[in-house]
């Protein structure tokens, strides 16, 4: 029923709101046995690649477009590593008034690339990383009179809140551990805040320790120092300075949870245990946490039959290269024969 509606009274919405829905959120919690069994742990997979624009952005943007709206912008604006600007886009088009996108030149994958563009907004290249862009989109948000879509915008992290409470409603309470690729901080400290304030609300007892994954060579959180080149495979989380870094710690600190890195080998090796052993396509930033449990479990570090919710943050059909360079091709047939030996 869309992100508005089904939490809508736990969100800032007033009756001068416009009902925004693109049925994003109430997205598929899966439970991976195999691997979970693998890692002895229960494990839980949130599919948020089954949102709209196919990522766990749908959930705040709808609220931030909806307050646009409301508040009479213009238009809106973001930098991205993507998925921000597939989601603000599909929301623009939705509702009827221009997007602008500022995206790192050559570092957003194909399917986010090909998103924004079909959904009509004006997309701009930047000679610069995502910090950059978003340094100049918020200046020229500011001096445009333009609605900011990014994460400064607090209207995404509330109604992103809402994929902690679908979990709690799902398992009846909140798992023993949450599992999370982190890039520019925004989406833990959401869910942090989410399962506050279920235990605020009185509807979950216990809070879940929160671990934050980033790629080796983009891991600010980690090395506690600004990244000035960010590099990594995962291109979403390619991200040297979070804006909402202080939150992240924070929400790290109080659930006594940890940030930790993997480097992209791992990342892609995760992604491929994902697709065989889980039968889930996540895109390569998203699979950081299954990397990061795969090492806290060789390091003996994961505890013994907890309960872990893991967030797939993007669909794997986002960045059909990545995938393309890690498997092998089609086998071509010429005839019944080669069809039968094909088979063995
Ligand atoms: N996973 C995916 C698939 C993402 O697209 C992002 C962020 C993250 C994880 C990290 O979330 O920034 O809240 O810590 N993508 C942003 C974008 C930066 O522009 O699409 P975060």
């Amino acid at each position: 029923m869309g992100v508005l509606r089904r939490y809508g009274a736990y969100l800032p919405i007033t009756g001068k709101t416009p009902d925004v829905n693109l049925e994003e959120g109430s997205t598929p919690l899966v439970r991976l046995e195999k691997i979970g069994a693998s890692l002895g742990v229960e494990l839980f997979a949130k599919l948020e690649g089954c949102n709209p624009s196919g990522s766990f952005k749908d959930r705040g943007m709808v609220l931030a477009v909806a307050k646009a709206l409301e508040d009479g912008a213009k238009a809106i604006v973001c930098a991205s590593t993507g998925n921000t600007s597939a989601s603000a886009a599909a929301y623009a088009a939705h509702v009827g008034i221009p997007c602008y996108v500022l995206l790192p030149s050559g570092k957003v994958a194909l399917g986010k690339l090909a998103q924004a563009l079909i959904y009509g907004a004006k997309v701009i290249s930047i000679d610069g990383n995502f910090d950059e862009a978003l340094d100049m989109a918020r200046k020229a948000a500011a001096d445009k009179g333009f609605a900011m879509v990014n994460s400064v915008n607090p209207y995404r992290l509330t109604a992103q809140k809402s994929g902690a409470w679908e979990i709690c409603d799902t398992l009846g309470g909140a798992p023993d551990l949450h599992a999370i690729p982190v890039g520019n901080a925004g989406n833990i400290s959401a869910y942090w805040h989410g399962y506050k304030d279920y235990k605020d609300f009185g509807k979950i007892t216990a809070l879940p320790r929160m671990l934050g994954f980033q790629a080796e060579g983009a891991a600010p959180l980690v090395t506690n120092q600004p990244c000035p080149h960010p590099e990594t495979i995962a291109t979403a989380i390619r991200i040297g300075n979070p804006v909402s870094a202080e939150f992240a710690r924070a929400a790290v600190r109080e659930s006594n949870g940890e940030f930790n890195s993997v480097t992209d080998e791992e990342i892609l090796a995760a992604q491929r245990i994902l697709a065989k052993d889980g039968g889930v396509f996540a895109e390569p930033a998203s699979c950081a946490p299954l990397a990061g449990l795969i090492k806290l479990r060789k390091a003996d570090k994961l505890p013994k039959g907890a309960s872990v919710a893991m967030i797939l943050t993007g669909n794997g059909l986002k960045d059909p290269d990545t995938a393309m360079s890690q498997v092998g091709r089609p086998i071509n047939v010429a005839s019944y024969a080669e069809l039968i030996e094909a088979f063995s």
